[in-house]
Formats: C-alpha cells, sequence, structure tokens
C-alpha cells in the first residue's frame, strides 16, 4: 500500500516573508500523519524553511549532475544537503521549456541526487500539441523510458505526472485521461522495474486545488499531486493534504 504523498513546489517563489506558511502547512503535516507532504522551494530558501518545517522534508527545485566543478550559478546534491534538503524536484516541464534540459539530463540529475542521499521527484508530461495529436501516453513512456534513474525504488523515488498544458492554466484532464496515463506510467515502470514498481509513487501535477484534489486523488495509481500555485499559502495547500488522509 503505498502512502499518499502532497507535495509542494514554490518555484520562483518564496521570501522570508513567508516562512510563517512554511511553519503553518509543517503544522497541518504533523497533524495528518497518515499523508506524507513535503515542499521544495527555492534555492535561498532551503536551509531556513528547513528550520521552519520541523519534521516536515524540505526540498530543492533542480539540482546539478556532477559532485562540483566550473558550473557557475549551478548547485550539486551535496550543497542541497548541507543546506537542510532531502529531496530534489528534476525534470519539471518548466526546466525542459525554459532551461532545455532533456530526458537523458533528468536521469542524470536524478542520478546525482541519488549519489547525494537525496529523494527524488521525477517529472513527465505532455504538451498540449502533443494531447492533440494523440500522443500523449508515448510521449510518457519514451519520458519514462529516457530518465528513470538505475536501481529505481519508493524508496527514494517518486514519479511526477504534470501535463504541461495543466500547469497553472486552472484546466485539467478528465479523471480518465489521468488514469489512463497513470496506468500506462506504471506498466512502464513494471517493465523497467518488475516488482519495484509497485513501490514507486505517481502524483499527479497540473491545477490541482482544494476543490478538485480530492477526486484527484481518488483515480486508480495516483498516488498524491504535486502542487504548485495552491501550494504556496498554507489557506491554499492544506484542504489537499486534508483530501490525501
Ligand atoms: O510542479 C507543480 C506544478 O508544475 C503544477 O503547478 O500551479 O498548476 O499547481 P500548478
Amino acid at each position: 500500500m503505498r502512502r499518499k504523498l502532497v507535495a509542494g513546489n514554490w518555484k520562483m517563489h518564496g521570501l522570508n516573508a513567508q516562512l510563517g506558511e512554511v511553519e503553518a502547512i509543517a503544522a497541518a503535516a504533523a497533524a495528518t500523519p497518515q499523508v506524507d507532504v513535503a515542499l521544495c522551494v527555492p534555492f535561498t530558501l532551503i536551509t531556513r524553511a528547513a528550520a521552519a518545517a520541523g519534521a516536515m522534508p524540505i526540498g530543492a527545485q533542480d539540482v546539478h549532475e556532477a559532485e562540483s566543478g566550473a558550473h557557475t550559478g549551478c548547485v550539486s546534491g551535496a550543497m542541497l544537503r548541507e543546506a537542510g534538503a532531502t529531496l530534489a524536484i528534476v525534470g519539471h516541464s518548466e526546466r525542459r521549456a525554459d532551461q532545455h534540459e532533456t530526458s537523458h539530463d533528468a536521469w542524470a540529475k536524478a542520478m546525482a541526487a541519488r549519489r547525494a542521499g537525496l529523494g527524488v521527484i521525477l517529472c513527465c508530461g505532455e504538451t498540449e500539441a502533443e494531447r492533440d495529436a494523440g500522443r500523449a501516453e508515448r510521449i510518457v513512456q519514451s519520458q519514462i523510458e529516457k530518465s528513470l534513474p538505475d536501481g529505481a525504488s519508493g524508496d527514494w523515488l517518486t514519479i511526477a505526472y504534470e501535463p504541461r498544458w495543466a500547469i497553472g492554466t486552472g484546466r485539467t484532464p478528465t479523471l480518465e485521461d489521468i488514469a489512463a496515463i497513470h496506468a500506462i506510467a506504471r506498466a512502464k515502470l513494471r517493465h523497467m522495474v518488475g516488482e519495484a514498481a509497485e513501490t514507486i509513487r505517481i502524483l499527479y501535477g497540473g491545477s490541482v486545488t482544494g476543490a478538485n484534489a480530492a477526486e484527484i486523488l481518488a483515480v486508480d495509481n495516483v498516488d498524491g499531486a504535486l502542487v504548485g500555485g495552491a501550494s504556496l499559502t498554507a489557506a491554499k495547500f492544506v484542504p489537499i493534504i486534508a483530501a490525501a488522509a
């Protein structure tokens, strides 16, 4: 039985003024022990967020594939660990679009995060054009095939299915479409890692709110949510945690 995970991705939001939200979200997480909750904040906030979060894991939103070296502006897994992060998102569609990251990059970053002892949330998801062309399932299969880190296991790896066209738009796939992609993703994992596939959580992400979380989280093979905009305040995020309970 996979425990539900509700993870927030603050993207490029979050200054000291928002640490009170971290505290309030952590308090709700502590009061809902049947659900795993994590927050992925900007690099600059990791140490202070970790101090404010108590037992709630704090994550990063990216990690460099190298241990160290001449990579101006980049941050390694060891640096993230030292700062207080215990997990990292890799392969988010905004990094694929803005920084031209590929599925191979996501694989390398996931491997680096793992070497540093970080948990990994590996993102995949199709564009609207790909969905309209009937290619959503193939795209997700291919992204998982190319980016799944070696030795994948639910102890440290989570997959997040985030259709790009649903991110920040208020639009979500139908529950049937979510079920179809999550089933395809699970089948791909089974094909690649056998029984370990049953331990790997597959989150849905893209315009999850307190209003739609319960029905999305009830879909087969949806093991939680990766939440952007609605994770920025406790007022919006706590109802999603409650829906997962
Ligand atoms: O990683 C979470 C994300 O991309 C979804 O964002 O704002 O649609 O919940 P949002």
